[in-house]
C-alpha cells in the first residue's frame, strides 16, 4: 500500500453542482446562508456559483446576489464557474477573484453542456485566462466524463490527458478531473490519474466523483492512494448536471471527512457542524441527505 499524504484539501462544491439542477427556485438568501455556514465548519475552498446562461442554468441566476451577499472569511477562497469571456466578466463584475473553467473529454457531453467542440472550448478559454493571469485571478480547469460518457460511452484515456494537458498548458492552476455520471470504478480511476499525472504534474490534480453507482468513496481512495491531494465534494451528496443523464449527486462531503479522518488524514473540517448544515439544507431543499454518515450520526 502506497503512502497516504497527511492532509487533503477538500473543494466543496454544492453551492454550484450541488444546487445547480434543483428544480425547484433555491431563494438567494439560503445560498449564502449555505457558503457561510460551510465556511464556518472550515471548508477551505467553496464553489459559490456559476456565471453561466440563466436560460440553461435558471437556478443560478442569482449568481452576483450570491456573491454579494456572502461574508467572506479570510483564509477561505469562493471560486466561481465560467464558461466565456461574457461569464468571466460577469463574475469580475461581481467581486470573482477566482474562477473555474469547464469543458470534457467526450465532444458528445461537451456539444450538449456548452454548445461547443472541445477544441472551441478550449479556444473560448484563451482570452479568459489571459484576462485572469493579467488580474491576477487563479484560475481551475474542469475536465468533464474521464470515466465515461452519457452519449458517448466510453471515453478514451488519451483524449482525458490530452484536455487535462491542454487546461494546463492554457495556465489552469489546478485540473480537476469529473466523473460527471459516477460510472468509474476503483482501477480505472487510478489509471486514469496516473495517465494523466504523466503530462501534468498530480499536485495540480484534483478529483471530482459523483456518486451515481456508490463507488464514488473507493474511487477517491485509489486516488489518494496514488498521491493526490485534492477532492471535491458537496454536502448532504447534492447535485448532478442537467446535461448528463441519469447521473446523481456529488460524494457527500460528510462521508469523505469521516473516511479521511478515519485514516488519520488532516482536512481541517469540523465534521459535527458540517453534518448539521448538510441536515439543514436537506431540509431547506424538502428531501433526505444522500450522506450516510449523517444518516448513521443524527
Ligand atoms: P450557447 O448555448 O452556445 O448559446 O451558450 P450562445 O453562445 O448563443 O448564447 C446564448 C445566450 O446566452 C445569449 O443570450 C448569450 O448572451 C448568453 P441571448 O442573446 O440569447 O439572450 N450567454 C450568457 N449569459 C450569461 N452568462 C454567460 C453567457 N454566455 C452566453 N456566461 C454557454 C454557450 C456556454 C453560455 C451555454 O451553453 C451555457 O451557459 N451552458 C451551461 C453549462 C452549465 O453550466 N453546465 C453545468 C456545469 S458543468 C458540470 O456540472 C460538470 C462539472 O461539475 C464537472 C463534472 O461533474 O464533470 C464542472
Ligand atoms: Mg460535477
Amino acid at each position: 500500500m502506497s503512502i497516504l499524504p497527511a492532509r487533503i484539501r477538500i473543494v466543496e462544491v454544492s453551492p454550484r453542482d450541488g444546487l445547480q439542477n434543483e428544480s425547484m427556485p433555491v431563494p438567494t438568501a439560503v445560498k449564502v446562508e449555505l457558503i457561510d455556514r460551510l465556511a464556518a465548519c472550515g471548508l477551505p475552498v467553496i464553489e459559490a456559483t456559476s456565471f453561466v446562461s440563466p436560460r440553461r442554468i435558471p437556478q443560478l441566476a442569482d449568481g452576483a446576489a450570491v456573491l454579494a451577499g456572502i461574508h467572506r472569511r479570510s483564509g477561505v477562497r469562493y471560486p466561481v464557474l465560467v464558461p466565456n469571456l461574457q461569464g468571466y466578466a460577469a463574475a469580475r463584475a461581481a467581486g470573482a477573484d477566482e474562477i473555474a473553467v469547464f469543458t470534457a473529454a467526450s465532444e458528445a457531453f461537451n456539444r450538449r453542456n456548452i454548445n461547443a467542440s472541445i477544441d472551441e472550448s478550449l479556444e473560448r478559454f484563451v482570452p479568459v485566462l489571459e484576462h485572469a493571469r493579467a488580474e491576477g485571478v487563479r484560475v481551475r480547469g474542469y475536465v468533464s466524463t474521464v470515466l465515461g460518457c452519457p452519449y458517448q460511452g466510453e471515453v478514451p484515456l488519451a483524449d482525458v490527458v490530452r484536455v487535462a494537458a491542454r487546461l494546463h498548458a492554457l495556465g489552469c492552476a489546478e485540473i480537476s478531473l469529473g466523473d460527471t455520471i459516477g460510472v468509474g470504478t476503483p482501477l480505472r480511476a487510478r489509471a486514469m490519474l496516473r495517465a494523466v499525472a504523466s503530462e501534468v504534474p498530480l499536485a495540480a490534480l484534483a478529483v471530482h466523483f459523483h456518486d451515481t453507482y456508490g463507488q464514488a468513496l473507493a474511487n477517491i481512495l485509489a486516488c489518494l492512494e496514488e498521491g493526490v491531494g485534492v477532492v471535491d465534494s458537496a454536502v448532504a451528496g447534492t447535485g448532478g448536471c442537467p446535461y448528463a443523464r441519469g447521473a446523481t449527486g456529488n460524494v457527500a462531503s460528510e462521508d469523505v471527512v469521516y473516511m479521511l479522518h478515519g485514516m488519520g488524514i488532516a482536512t481541517g473540517i469540523d465534521l459535527p457542524g458540517l453534518i448539521a448544515v448538510g441536515q439543514w439544507l436537506s431540509v431547506q431543499l424538502g428531501r433526505a441527505t444522500a450522506s450516510r454518515v449523517a444518516r448513521a450520526m443524527t
